[in-house]
């Protein structure tokens, strides 16, 4: 049963205690409210422990100032940078006379219980200027999601530069020897899981690319020892919710504590808060568990899927929302009035509702096209996707003006009417009449110098005055933080939502920022524009959703390059990677699942060999891969053989019986190629009936006989039928001899898929 959160305050102690579904984190007041002295984080706790731990914290025991440097290494909740601090801060601001330090003092406390969460949120305000920092921690009912954020106040009569500014710092527990596990990657290799053992020193992992990145991802397990294992042992979490630059520090510190504090980069940034202002930095959750990694996984997918996936703006991160203009809702095509800014969050965002819907069977066509797109071939392809019982079909890039290649036409977004003389509608029509929904590829936040509207508004992209302008992949970037182009963009969008039948949006954003300039702000803090466009993003897409209810969102930058918990608020699924190369995607995958839950994790089969690797690969291990998230179909159906047709029939139909186990299910990764003879995972129901089990080999080895494959999280004194051979097995066989796996396991690339269903008694 799911436990419910609480925050417990303890106003004579001056502690506070969040308890979770199973664990606790206890932080209090000390040096009279100049600080907030962390605590705990782990197990669950008995009320009046934080009372206890801050008597001996509160006293700078030598535990935590054993450094002969002078400096005063003590675990405080935010670190305002000043006095004899040496370790990262988590702020630094600038105040109009020229003092660099804060110096603050609690003021005040607020509580608010809303469904299915607690958000506590505790005020200081500096002692001589008018800066007030509130942190932010919010619980879930049932879950040991902890996130924390922070927010920024200018409530004083002069600017306040803020120089950084982290999200959360979370201290971990004095042991030896962290191990610190991540995501790393590149075009066509994301989320590669990569470890490190913490010494003393500074680790530090960011992006400096305006985007999250394909080269690292802002999430982190820690566990000390390295001992933690998939299913055994201590782990902490943390996965930082923002789709711009970003920074997080793995400090070990020269007292031997460890801390792990970020959000956005510092690097080239800066925000001047004028009197009145305020900045809210992204959300970073985190989370304890005791079970593992496989344990940690699958609360970050059940907590994404309660509270993250289409939500919408949980706290306050984006700016004002972009809503259509009266004139732009008109059906008149010609209408040029953009949307307008909606000031405040998004109502009702956060709040829990029906979990996300199930994901469905979708066709692209870019790798059987290309930008070759044309109204007969794509109703071709539309044809045969719908023959093998695609539910959705997308038209990827290449669909509008001028764009016969990569050299030309972003920023033109009207169709192209020498590929589609009646403009989409009839494509639209044809494919809805096959009983597909229809979607499109767009990227809205880009540019090609060859554009009608670069040659109008050259001055609408990150340029810095006589420097070159970078292009990559011939394109620029235009500048968000302006509100005319953050208008513009939603307005071409919204059109294009308000002329068609369009049911979903494939957002793509296929290059990183350079000359991150706006020089008609010089003097007037244009190094705002690392975050002001990740915000004005947020509000474009929450305004896109709030007037199109109906269309769902998939991210992309260039595959994988902005996955992340910020985005997923506002998107249903995020293309994993470019690489639609089943062995190459089994790791990938693997890495993307370590946070991100299986049903956004698009995955496609294509054709064989693989037009990247060069790989060839069974249409059956194809699909075996790419059923292990949310299934697509990318590869040119015009020259799959009827045989090929029929099978493809027939392993979509079975996807759509395992797709709620798979999409809704928790997963337990049972093998992994990088270690063990072969990959596999498992999915099991939240009620425990229904298992589908996935397992891949790669290049085939002499002697390995044929392997049984240990389950997990069975009941061993239940009995399941395999759905396909009526086999029936002990949940205690199959936990401990294992599912002795069908049919011979020979040759290179090969795959099972197996149903169980637990016996009603
Ligand atoms: C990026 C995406 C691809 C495809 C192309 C189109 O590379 O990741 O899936 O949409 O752009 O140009």
């Amino acid at each position: 049963m799911a436990v419910a959160a609480d925050v417990w305050h303890d106003q004579a102690a001056g502690t506070w205690l969040l308890q979770t579904h199973s664990t606790g984190y206890a932080f209090g007041l000390a040096d009279a409210g100049a600080a907030l002295r962390h605590l705990h984080w782990g197990p669950g706790l008995r009320a009046e422990v934080p009372a206890a731990l801050l008597a001996v914290a509160g006293g700078e025991p030598p535990r935590w100032d054993r450094s002969r440097s002078g400096a005063r290494e003590l675990p405080d909740e935010y670190v305002p940078w000043g006095g004899l601090r040496f370790d990262e801060p988590s702020l630094k601001a600038e105040y109009a006379d020229g003092t660099r330090s804060t110096e603050w003092r609690y003021v005040a406390q607020r509580l608010a219980r809303q469904a299915a969460t607690v958000t506590l949120e505790l005020d200081f305000a500096d002692t001589a200027y008018g800066l007030t920092t509130t942190l932010a921690y919010r619980v879930y009912d049932g879950f040991d999601v902890i996130e924390r954020w922070a927010v920024l106040r200018n409530g004083g009569g002069h600017p306040v530069a803020i120089r950084q500014a982290h999200s959360a710092n979370w201290w971990l527990p004095d042991r030896a020897r962290w191990r610190l596990r991540y995501l790393h990657g590149g075009w066509g290799a994301e989320t590669r899981l990569a470890e490190a053992t913490l010494g003393p020193g500074k680790l530090v992992l960011e992006s400096r690319r305006g985007t999250t990145s394909h080269q690292f991802n802002p999430w982190f397990t820690l566990d000390p020892g390295g001992q933690a294992t998939e299913d055994n042992g201590e782990v902490w979490s943390g996965a930082l919710a923002w789709s711009g630059s970003w920074k997080l520090v793995y400090e070990l510190t020269s007292a031997g504590h460890l801390h792990a504090c970020g959000g956005l980069n510092d690097f080239d940034w800066m925000v001047r808060l004028l009197p009145g202002d305020k900045i809210v930095l992204p959300s970073f959750p985190a989370l304890y568990t005791d079970g593992g990694f496989g344990a940690a996984s699958r609360e970050w997918h059940a907590w994404a899927r309660a509270h993250v996936i289409g939500r919408g703006d949980r706290t306050g991160v984006a700016g004002p929302r972009w809503r259509a203009s009266a004139a732009l809702r008109s059906p008149s095509p010609e209408a040029s009035s953009g949307g307008r800014p909606e000031d405040g969050s998004t109502p009702g965002a956060g709040q829990p509702g029906p979990g996300p819907r199930l994901r469905p069977v979708l066709y692209n066509s870019w790798e059987a096209t290309s930008f070759a797109v044309t109204q007969d071939g794509q109703e071709r392809l539309a044809e045969r996707a719908a023959r093998i019982g695609v539910e959705r079909f997308v038209v990827d890039d290449g669909w509008f003006r001028g764009r016969d290649n990569d050299h030309a036409g972003l920023g033109d977004w009207t169709v192209d009417d020498t590929k589609f003389p009646y403009g989409l509608g009839p494509l639209v029509k044809r494919v809805n009449g096959l009983g597909m929904s229809f979607g499109l590829w767009v990227e809205p936040e880009m540019v090609n110098p060859d554009s009608d509207l670069y040659r109008a508004h050259p001055d609408w992209v990150y340029h810095f005055a006589h420097r070159t302008r970078t292009e990559h992949r011939n394109q620029l970037v235009l500048n968000l933080a302006r509100p005319d182009v953050a208008e513009w963009v939603f307005g071409q969008i919204d059109r294009l939502l308000t002329e068609n039948n369009i049911e979903f949006i494939k957002w793509d954003m296929n290059r990183p920022f350079s000359e991150p300039g706006w020089p008609a702000e010089a003097g007037r803090n244009p190094e705002r524009i690392w975050v002001d466009h990740v915000r004005s993003l947020y509000s474009i897409l929450d305004g896109l959703r709030a007037a199109h209810p109906g269309v769902e969102f998939e991210s992309c930058s260039g595959g994988g390059g902005r996955a992340d918990l910020g985005i997923l608020g506002r998107a249903e699924q995020i293309w994993t990677s470019d690489n639609t190369d089943a062995w190459d995607r089994i790791l990938i995958q693997e890495g993307f699942t370590q946070v991100f839950p299986p049903q956004v994790m698009m995955a496609w089969v294509t054709d064989s060999p693989n037009w990247w690797t060069e790989r060839r690969a069974s249409l059956r291990f194809r699909f075996h891969v790419a059923m292990a998230g949310a299934l697509g179909i990318g590869g040119d159906l015009s020259r799959w053989t009827e045989r090929e047709m029929a099978e493809a029939a027939e392993l979509i139909a079975t996807y759509k019986l395992i797709r709620p186990v798979i999409q809704h299910g928790r997963l337990y990764r049972l093998a992994s190629v990088t270690t063990d003879p072969y990959g596999a995972c498992q999915y099991l129901t939240d009620d425990g009936t229904q298992v589908v089990i996935l397992a891949w080999w790669g290049p085939s080895s002499s002697g390995g006989g044929r392997p049984a494959l240990r389950l997990a999280a069975l009941d061993p004194g239940a009995r399941y039928t395999d759905a396909d051979s009526g086999q029936e097995y002990w949940g205690a066989e199959l936990l401990h001899e294992g599912l002795p796996l069908p049919g011979a396991i020979r040759g290179d690339f090969v795959s099972a898929l197996v149903r169980l269903v637990r016996r009603a008694s």
